[in-house]
C-alpha cells in the first residue's frame, strides 16, 4: 500500500507506548496512527501527544492493523473488541494471552516461525515476554541440534506487570505482588494451578511447543519477579538430540537473526543493558555432551511485546499474507 497503513494501538498502558516508540522507529509505513483506551483523553506515548479515543467497535472502521495492549480476559479489550476490528478489515496483532494457544490463532515470533502467519483468520498472537527470547535462542539449537529437554529459571522485571508493577516496584503499592517486591524476589507469577505450576510456568511451556512446532517438548520452568523496572533475564539448560561442541553452538547461535551475542567468555549480557534495545541478548554459554546451558535477555516491553508485534506486521506486509 503505497500511502501507509491506518494502524490501531489498543491501549495506552506501558506496551502501547513502547509500540508507538516501535512503529516510530522502525519507520512502519504509517497513514494514520490511532490510539485506543478505555476512555478518551489526551496522553503522552513515547514522547507524543495523542487525542486517545475509546475503544469500542466503530473505532476500528478502516484499520488495517490493529494491534491489541489492552487487558486481558473476558472483559478485557481483544475479547471484546477483536473480531468486530476483524470484521471491519483489520489484522489484529494480539498482545495478550487470550487467543494464544487457539489451534486456529498463529503464535508468532517471525524469527522462529514467520511461515505460520501463511492462511491466517486475521488475528495472530504474540508470544508471552519470557517465552519470546527464549524461544529466539532455542530456535537455533532445535534446527542444528534437536530439542529433548528444557529448564529455565527466570528473573523477571516489574514492567511486565504493567503500569502497577512499576508502582509496586518505586511507589510501594501493595495489592500487585503477594509479597513486597523491593528488596525482594517472589517464585509466583500469575497463579499457581493444580500441578502446582504458576500460569507463567505453563504459558513457557505450551507457547514454546506451539512455536517451536515440538508438542512433546519437555519444558520445566520456574518463573521469578525481581526488583529490575525493565529487562527479563533466564537461565536455560537445554538437552539436545545430538552432542554439540562449544564451537558449533556459540556458531549457531551466533549466526542466527535477532540474537545480540558477543561470544566472548567474559562478556555477560543484564537487564540494565538490553533496557531500551530490540534484540535477544545471549551470553554464558556452556556446553558438555547434549547438554547446552546460557543465559538470556531482553527487554520484555520490546522483544517480549511490541517489537515482536510490529515484527509481525512487518512480515505480513513482506509476503503479504
Ligand atoms: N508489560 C509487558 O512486559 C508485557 C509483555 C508482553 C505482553 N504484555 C501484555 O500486553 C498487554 C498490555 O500490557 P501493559 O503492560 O501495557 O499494561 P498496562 O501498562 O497496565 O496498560 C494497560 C492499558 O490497557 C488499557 N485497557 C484495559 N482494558 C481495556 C479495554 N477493555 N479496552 C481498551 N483499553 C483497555 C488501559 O486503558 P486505560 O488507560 O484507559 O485504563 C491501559 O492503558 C497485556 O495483555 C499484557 O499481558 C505485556
Amino acid at each position: 500500500m503505497s500511502d501507509g497503513y491506518t494502524v490501531a494501538v489498543v491501549g495506552a498502558g506501558l506496551v502501547g507506548d513502547r509500540l508507538v516508540a516501535e512503529l516510530r522507529r522502525r519507520d512502519f509505513p504509517l497513514r494514520e496512527l490511532r490510539i485506543l483506551a478505555r476512555s478518551a483523553r489526551r496522553s503522552v506515548l513515547a514522547g507524543e501527544e495523542f487525542e486517545v479515543g475509546v475503544a469500542e467497535p466503530e473505532a476500528f472502521e478502516g484499520v488495517d492493523f490493529a494491534f491489541f495492549a489492552g487487558t486481558e480476559g473476558e472483559k478485557g479489550a481483544a475479547v471484546q473488541l477483536a473480531q468486530e476490528a476483524i470484521s471491519r478489515g483489520a489484522i489484529v496483532i494480539d498482545n495478550g494471552s487470550d487467543f494464544r494457544l487457539d489451534p486456529d490463532v498463529p503464535l508468532v515470533v517471525p524469527e522462529v516461525n514467520a511461515d505460520a502467519l501463511k492462511g491466517h483468520n486475521g488475528l495472530i498472537a504474540n508470544a508471552n515476554c519470557s517465552t519470546t527470547q527464549m524461544v529466539v535462542a532455542l530456535a537455533p539449537l532445535a534446527r542444528e541440534f534437536g530439542l529433548k529437554k528444557v529448564v529455565v529459571s527466570t528473573y523477571q522485571a516489574v514492567s511486565g506487570s504493567g503500569r502497577s508493577g512499576v508502582e509496586a516496584l518505586e511507589n510501594g503499592r501493595e495489592d500487585v505482588y503477594p509479597k513486597p517486591i523491593a528488596g525482594n524476589a517472589i517464585p509466583l507469577i500469575g497463579s499457581i494451578g493444580a500441578d502446582g505450576y504458576s500460569t507463567e510456568e505453563t504459558k513457557m511451556r505450551e507457547e514454546s511447543r506451539k512455536i517451536l512446532s515440538l508438542p512433546d517438548l519437555e519444558v520445566f520452568a520456574t518463573t521469578v519477579r525481581i526488583p529490575v523496572h525493565t529487562g527479563h533475564a533466564e537461565s536455560v539448560y537445554v538437552e539436545t538430540e545430538r552432542e554439540a561442541t562449544l564451537e558449533e553452538v556459540l556458531e549457531a547461535l551466533g549466526s542466527a537473526p535477532g540474537i545480540v551475542f558477543s561470544g566472548d567468555k567474559d562478556d555477560f549480557p543484564t537487564p540494565l543493558e538490553a533496557a531500551g534495545e530490540p534484540g535477544t541478548y545471549v551470553g554464558r554459554v556452556r556446553v558438555e555432551g547434549n547438554v547446552v546451558q546460557f543465559w538470556c535477555v531482553a527487554d520484555n516491553l520490546l522483544k517480549g511485546a511490541a517489537t515482536n508485534a510490529v515484527q509481525i506486521a512487518e512480515s505480513l506486509i513482506s509476503v503479504r499474507v
